[in-house]
């Protein structure tokens, strides 16, 4: 009798273990998927893996800044050389207050300030999924700016300027789905760190919230629905960008490409929509005042796009839905900075395949056939012929073609 009570005693507490166990498992995997989800939201894997490279958050890749190039440090769990010896608290600091292990200061180019709108929790998570990725033993030496911008101290003085902590306030006469989008827009998708205009020490001009920024040759155009480019696309044009890469409008490209492929595509359809909800109720200023370009060359870059870019995007300029983007209607053709029109023209571009759809569609380069007034009269023809932005002159097409050749050699 005393045995079968023993034995029934002994059965009962090894029951007891293993629910525990199985509930401890059970909610480790729990945080562990909704780590994954988070760090696809906020993009970790982009800059912190080398692109193509089989080693994902193992560092090295260059993150090209206005100051210089910092390289993106190694954060898997190896304890050595990534952040496998990290307790919770340091990675938290680092995440959402921009704090190193050693009390210096993390440069901006580590999205920090946007990540401070996580939850501790969110961040925690993210910090339980990275612990499950493989242990990459690679040495980063991160920043490798000149000097004085390799003095950390500065940092200092940038975030008593420009760094504002505190986690993301849902606002209460908002809906639930405009504050999801308002979350993920601000806090982990890091929009602003590429859409919103910043001052000449890289800081946020944070009176003008995703109203457009030009970096590393590409522009990021103004996001707002206010009357800006994409006053005409409805939320779920939005939705079907941030999902895709393409809409009836317009392909994501380079940057924004990338941004797509690695995180927004990744995303529940609820949360693109709910993305979606937030950009479309964030104003923004009136479009630019109309401008119109000389007639001659008007004329001459016509003939040239009918010549060379009306087989793809059509005499009308309206390409093909969802796989030839619609110049009379691209935000990034009708905009002040001429920038991505003329890296396009020169350097073709690669727009990107996302499971949803798997074939990006490519344009070939013309900078090798076209000089730079060629360059310039086709892209004014395409800037002012169905919108109304500004010419664009011989010079700034060869300034364009020069910084492009400073970045692939
Ligand atoms: C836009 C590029 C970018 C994104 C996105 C990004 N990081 Fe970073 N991260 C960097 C760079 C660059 C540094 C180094 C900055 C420095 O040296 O001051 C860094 C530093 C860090 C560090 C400090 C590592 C160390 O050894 O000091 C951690 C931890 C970190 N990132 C984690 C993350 C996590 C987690 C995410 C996603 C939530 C993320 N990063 C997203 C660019 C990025
Ligand atoms: C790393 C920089 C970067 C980040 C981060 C980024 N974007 Fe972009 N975005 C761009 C660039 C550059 C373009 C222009 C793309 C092109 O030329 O194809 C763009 C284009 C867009 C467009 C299309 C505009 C048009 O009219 O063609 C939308 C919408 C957009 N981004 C939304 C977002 C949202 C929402 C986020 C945050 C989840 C985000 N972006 C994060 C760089 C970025
Ligand atoms: C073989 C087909 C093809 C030809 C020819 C072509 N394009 Fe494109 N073009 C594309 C595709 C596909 C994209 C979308 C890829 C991307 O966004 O990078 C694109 C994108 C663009 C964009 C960027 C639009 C945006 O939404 O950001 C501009 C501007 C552009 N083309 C202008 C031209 C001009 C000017 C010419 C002639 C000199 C031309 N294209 C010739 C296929 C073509």
């Amino acid at each position: 009798m005393r045995r079968a009570a023993q034995f029934a005693f002994v059965m009962l507490t090894f029951a007891v273990g293993v629910s525990k166990a199985m509930s401890a498992d059970v909610q480790n995997f729990a945080a562990v998927e909704r780590g994954r989800y988070l760090a696809a939201a906020a993009d970790c894997g982009s800059c912190h893996t080398v692109p193509g490279s089989d080693h994902p958050f193992s560092g090295g890749r260059p993150i090209e800044t206005p100051f210089g190039v910092l390289v993106a440090p190694n954060i898997t769990p190896d304890r050595e050389t990534g952040i496998g010896a990290w307790t919770d608290e340091e990675f938290d600091a680092a995440a959402r207050k921009g704090m190193r292990r050693d009390g210096k200061r993390l440069y901006p180019a580590m999205p920090f300030p946007y990540f401070a709108r996580m939850t501790q929790e969110d961040v925690k998570d993210i910090r339980a999924y990275l612990s499950t990725v493989e242990p990459v033993h690679n040495s980063v030496a991160a920043n490798q700016l000149p000097f004085p911008l390799n003095q950390r101290m500065a940092m200092t003085v940038w975030d008593k300027l420009y760094f504002k902590p505190g986690e993301f306030m849902e606002q209460r006469n908002k809906s639930k789905q405009w504050n999801r989008g308002a979350y993920l827009v601000e806090g982990p998708g890091h929009c602003g760190a590429c859409h919103t205009p910043k001052t000449v020490l890289g800081g946020d001009k944070s009176d003008k919230p995703l109203q457009g920024y030009t970096l590393q040759g590409w522009v990021a155009p103004d996001i707002t629905s206010g009357q800006g480019p994409l006053a005409e696309w409805s939320a779920d044009d939005l939705a079907q960008y941030l999902k895709t890469g393409h809409n009836r409008f317009a392909a994501a490209a380079g940057l924004m490409g990338e941004v797509v492929e690695l995180s927004t595509s990744r995303l529940s359809d609820d949360d693109t929509k709910a993305m979606a909800a937030y950009l479309k109720d964030v104003s923004g200023p009136k479009a630019a005042a109309d401008s119109s370009a000389d007639a001659h060359v008007m004329a001459a870059g016509g003939a040239i796009y009918q010549d060379l870019c009306s087989a793809c995007h059509k005499s009308d300029g309206s390409g093909v839905p969802n796989l030839i983007p619609n110049l009379a209607h691209a935000a990034t053709v009708n905009t002040g900075d001429p920038t991505t029109v003329l890296r396009v023209i020169l350097q073709g571009a690669q727009s990107v395949a996302t499971d949803k759809e798997p074939t990006g569609p490519a344009m070939p380069a013309f900078g090798w056939q076209l000089n730079d007034v060629q360059v310039a009269a086709v892209a004014t023809y395409v800037r002012n012929h169905w919108g109304k932005a500004p010419p664009v002159s011989a010079d700034q097409a060869k300034k364009e073609r020069a910084a492009l050749d400073a970045r692939t050699n």
